[in-house]
């Protein structure tokens, strides 16, 4: 019976994409904890802080009325308030028929590969980077080319070398993504506006992945509908607005691929969940709090900048905005998932090794997530000084 499952259900190839290995590294903590240790995470890219009161509120009034679908592209108040805050933001008039509400950004990639690739197609992405963005596009049937950052180009993908790969080997599209995980890294908004520049003269999409918007310390992020109006640009409520559970982002489409789009959500899911529309729309009256919770990951990254090289680990990437710290150890280790492990299970702070983000040379670095408790943080700084002496 078992044999005949097996050789009826084996998975199909293009599931077999790698796990994420920062899960992984949550199990091993939660078990430690379950042993009563004291663990202080820095793993899971994630705010510590609810969502805005008034988010909750909304949510809270809403749940006495029946919940139904709603429009496939999003409440209409919704996609209006979202328009909205691109004029508040960027000066920009988006236009709010190109607002689309998603399941958080991880649909709007799907939306958006599936709209603007075909099958088969290469899209190429910055390596250090957030690995779904690689599986994403392996798991429906496009391939991924990774291309590798160096602190030459403030560990974000140039113009040049996108072209440099593209006459080899001609590309479909790019991701980018500034302020970018794991790195922290941003790029300057004329570095953005050349690479984008690049891209559409040679006939590549460019896809935006503008989900650490807000959270930007060395200078203002850049928007890519400010530079062309033919990047696509996916955000979400998760970091931001501190809703991660929430599961709700949405895109900025270019006209062209507005109702392609709206066919495919149509499909895929109908629409996005009600009770959280309602919420990420009252989200925008929780200013005041968010911009509290973002002055706390400033004073954290401070604390972790001005205290990580006198506890010993004194090799990062600039650390320019999101909530990651990206730390070469290669000095200590020449495999970070071993460092990790250790320093897990030693001195009870949890990291993820740079191996899911780029699958060669992150083996030299770990990230560190700085979006917790500030006694947290600085507990951590004292407790990784005492290991590594
Ligand atoms: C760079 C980046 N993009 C997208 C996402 C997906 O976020 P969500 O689906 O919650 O919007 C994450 C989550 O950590 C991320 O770090």
């Amino acid at each position: 019976m078992l044999e005949r499952a097996k050789r009826l259900l084996q998975p199909s190839a293009r599931s077999a994409v790698p796990p994420f290995m920062v899960m992984d590294v949550v199990a091993a903590a939660a078990r430690l904890e379950v042993q009563g240790r004291r663990i202080i995470h820095m793993e899971v890219g994630q705010p510590a802080a609810p969502a805005p009161k008034a988010a909750i509120e909304a949510a809270r009034a809403a749940l006495s009325s029946p919940l139904r679908y709603t429009e496939t592209l999003g409440i209409p108040s919704l996609r209006r308030r979202i328009a909205r805050a691109y004029a508040q933001w960027h000066g920009l008039d988006i236009d709010p028929a190109r607002i689309v509400v998603t399941t958080g950004s991880s649909a709007g990639f799907i939306l958006a590969f599936l709209a603007a690739f075909e099958a088969g197609d290469r899209v190429a992405v910055a390596l250090p980077g957030y690995p779904p963005y690689r599986h994403i596009l392996t798991a429906l049937g496009y391939q991924p080319v990774g291309i590798e950052t160096t602190a030459a180009t403030r560990w974000s993908l140039t113009g040049e070398m996108l072209l440099a790969h593209h006459r080899r080997d001609p590309v479909k599209g790019v991701v980018v993504g500034s302020p970018a995980n794991p790195t922290g890294t941003m790029m300057t908004a004329a570095a953005l506006g050349e690479l984008i520049r690049c891209a559409e003269d040679a006939g590549i999409i460019v896809i935006s992945d503008e989900i650490y918007h807000g959270l930007d310390y060395a200078f203002a992020a850049e928007c890519a509908a400010r530079l062309s109006p033919d990047a696509v640009i996916v955000n979400s409520f998760s970091k931001y607005f501190c809703m991660t559970g929430w599961r709700i982002g949405w895109m900025v489409v270019p006209p062209p691929l507005v109702r392609a789009v709206e066919r495919l959500q149509q499909n895929l899911a109908i629409s996005v969940p009600t009770l959280s529309q309602i919420a990420a729309e009252a989200a925008f009256d929780g200013s005041a709090e968010l911009n509290e919770v973002r002055r706390g990951y400033e004073e954290n990254r401070r604390l972790l900048l001005e205290g990580l090289p006198r506890a010993g680990l004194d090799s990062f990437l600039p650390a320019d905005g999101a909530f990651y710290l990206y730390a070469d150890v290669s000095r200590r280790s020449a495999d970070s998932l071993e460092f990790a492990t250790r320093m897990l299970e030693e001195a009870g702070v949890a990291t993820t090794p740079g191996i899911d983000f780029d699958p060669v040379r992150g083996k030299s670095f770990l990230r560190l997530c700085y979006a917790g408790a500030r006694e947290d943080m600085r507990e951590a700084v004292e407790r990784i000084g005492h290991w590594l002496r």
